[in-house]
């Protein structure tokens, strides 16, 4: 259990991450063990009826080119008449970061547990991953894009009928730094019942 001075300098890490895109990410990237814990505190992520609404897969690292196959498909799906220079650089994603984590959001049928619930999980999930890979000193981003939903990638990753790619999170050392992250927007906590132009 940390000290309430360990919690304060880790809640002031929290507010301060940064994200830093895949192609900025170099190795090294973390080991196994590594990618094991950020997955173990993603686990934590409320989860209202342990429904387990999300799970990982880690892009094997010697599959780089295969899912730069995926991805060049993908594009095919969306824009049959795309060519050359956009292809590679879709092409390109694939081989950005040292480590990629596709991010599977799942949800279940449940009258106690709403669809919003079970998606906020995979997304507190998905927080967690990011947040514990710049706990251990790497930067790390969460992205997307139109082609996570064709057919093409929903194939790739196996997805049932109820899953969804949410994102891929790539991770790895920084190769720069993203600067102080802005300030957090006034409004974000009011009181309830509103009054007009009181923040806390
Ligand atoms: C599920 C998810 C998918 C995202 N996909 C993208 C993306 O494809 N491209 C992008 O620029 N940002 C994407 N973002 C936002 C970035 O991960 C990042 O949060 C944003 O650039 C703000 O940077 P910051 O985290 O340093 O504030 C995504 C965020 C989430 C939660």
């Amino acid at each position: 259990m940390p000290s309430r001075d360990e919690g304060i300098a880790l809640l002031r890490r929290v507010s301060s991450r940064r994200s830093t895109p895949p192609r900025h990410l170099t190795v090294p990237g973390p080991t196994d063990d590594e990618i094991r814990m950020l997955v173990r505190a993603a686990a934590r992520a409320p989860d209202h009826l342990h429904l387990k609404p999300f799970r990982f897969q880690v892009i094997a690292p010697d599959m780089r080119e295969s899912l730069a196959d995926v991805f060049e498909a993908a594009e095919r799906e969306l824009d049959p008449a795309m060519t050359g220079e956009k292809l590679e650089r879709a092409r390109k994603k694939a081989h950005h970061a040292p480590v990629l984590l596709a991010v599977i959001s799942r949800v279940q049928e449940n009258d106690a547990v709403p669809e919003i619930e079970q998606r906020a999980s995979a997304g507190a999930a998905l927080g967690y991953v990011l947040l514990g890979a710049d706990l251990l000193g790497y930067g790390a981003m969460a992205v997307s894009g139109r082609r996570l939903t064709t057919r093409a990638m929903r194939s790739a990753f196996g997805l049932a009928g109820n899953e969804e790619l949410l994102c891929f999170v790539g991770i790895g050392t920084a190769a720069k730094g993203r600067g102080e992250p802005p300030e957090p927007d006034p409004d974000l906590l009011q009181t309830w019942p509103p009054i007009t132009g009181q923040t806390i």
